[in-house]
């Protein structure tokens, strides 16, 4: 039987399907005549490493890397400029974590990418951790117009935390919420992590009800994943059935306490989600920093991948060292029939599931979704959209609609 948790599809195609585009691609060509919707900034530094961690970050940054870090991230915003015409309508930093930079790095950033992005307004979201979240720079990102707050708790018990090995103390994670909602951002949103070892439908009840003493706007529920890289990675367990137990009574106790559910994951207070006229199916995004994608209907382009500490740090330090930052290096042409295949997936994913009508409008064509059992799929008033056991099974759902070219991609990656 297919695992339930095959794995997190929060972009079509994976970074690991990219491959060096030959010739490389001029920015001013990737981005001629498309809309960049959303814009991105990476930052990929963490003052922990936690076990359970996949994304692109590192620990710590010996002296002067932050500085030049945010050198390069001005040519490489200073290049993006000269490619193509801001039209954003939703900004995001992230990481790892952008509060590692103390409160005038962080001023510098708002400073360098600010000359194209309208902070102030447009919507803005900045994770943070609990250690980061300090007044002073809570302070810098309002006045720089932060609009949401996402900060990684994954679980209220110090030992959880522990086990999932992420050093974590709850007093902090208290101050840290108290003082974000001190600051007085409009959405705040708290991470939670299900499936770690040790972790019982009672402790979990424990964790989301101490969340909603600070109410807020949104949570996102991550089960538990171990990829072999990442420091948890080495030792191999089944628990399928505890992730998929714990998500229901997850999902069952939020919607009992008022929250809407979005996708798998996303849950929120109903009427506190941001509008905005960014259409993640059609829109492009532009990013800066070592580690963010960028994307256009045709082109998503990054630059180099890697999960394992010491290749982190040698791209870091290769980005840091570029000078040119005109063309796209790394990435993958986006074929019609995967541009198809992107825009069901990603539709599908969501709670309100797939627009029949703007599908049409947009390809032509019905989409193809024969690889998702039926049982998982309803249609009406025009929406084709996943019960609530398919959508219980996203991380099913998502990677059974990728293409046989992608799917060899990945496997082909790599693994660093
Ligand atoms: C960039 S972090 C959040 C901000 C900050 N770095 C922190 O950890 O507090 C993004 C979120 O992804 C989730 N995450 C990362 N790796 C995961 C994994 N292997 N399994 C489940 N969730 C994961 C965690 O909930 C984490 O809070
Ligand atoms: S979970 Fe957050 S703090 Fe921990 S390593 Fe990942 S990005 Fe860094």
């Amino acid at each position: 039987m297919i695992s339930p948790y095959e794995s997190y599809v929060y972009a079509y195609p994976h970074k690991t399907a990219y491959r060096p585009l030959d010739p490389r691609h001029e920015l001013t060509e990737v981005w001629r005549g498309e809309r960049a919707g959303s814009f991105y900034a990476h930052i990929p530094f963490c003052e922990m490493r936690c076990g359970f961690c996949n994304l692109f970050t590192r620990t710590g940054a010996p002296e002067d890397l932050v500085a030049a870090y945010l050198d390069a991230l001005e040519r490489e915003t200073l290049a993006l400029s000269g490619a193509l015409d801001p039209a954003f309508a939703t900004a995001a930093i992230g990481g790892g974590t952008p509060t590692y930079l103390s409160p005038s790095e962080l001023g510098r950033l708002f400073d360098i990418t600010g000359k194209l992005v309208p902070y102030g307004s447009i919507p803005l979201s900045v994770e943070t951790s609990p250690a980061t979240a300090t007044a002073d720079r809570l302070g810098v990102l309002r006045e720089r117009g932060t609009t949401r707050v996402s900060i990684g708790v994954q679980s209220f018990l110090d030992e959880e935390a522990r086990s999932a090995v992420r050093p974590q103390k709850l007093a902090e994670v208290e101050q840290a919420l108290d003082a974000i909602r001190a600051t007085g951002f409009p959405i705040l949103n708290i991470d939670l992590i299900y499936g770690i070892d040790g972790q019982t439908p009672a402790s979990w009840l424990h964790s989301l009800t101490t969340a909603l003493r600070w109410r807020p706007e949104e949570l996102y529920l991550y089960p538990l994943y171990v990829r072999p890289l990442t420091g948890l990675g080495k030792i191999g367990r089944d628990w399928d059935d505890q992730r998929m137990e714990l998500y229901r009574e997850g999902r069952d106790f939020l919607l009992a306490q008022g929250y809407e559910q979005v996708s798998m994951r996303m849950f929120r207070l109903p009427g506190t989600g941001t509008t905005t006229d960014y259409c993640c199916q059609t829109d492009g995004m532009a990013s800066v920093g070592c580690g963010a994608r960028s994307y256009t209907s045709t082109l998503h382009y990054s630059h180099e991948y890697a999960v394992g500490a010491r290749h982190v740090r040698s791209i870091i330090d290769d980005y840091v060292r570029r000078d040119d930052f005109t063309q796209a290096l790394i990435g993958f042409p986006v074929p019609p029939a995967e541009q198809r295949r992107r825009h069901t997936i990603q539709s599908l994913l969501q709670k309100d599931g797939l627009d029949l009508a703007l599908y049409r409008a947009r390809f032509g064509d019905e989409p193809d979704v024969s690889a998702v059992p039926g049982h998982w799929l309803v249609r009406g008033e025009g929406m084709l959209r996943l019960t609530d056991e398919g959508l219980a099974h996203s991380d099913a759902v998502g990677p059974a609609l990728f293409s046989g070219e992608v799917r060899a991609l990945m496997a082909g990656h790599d693994a660093r």
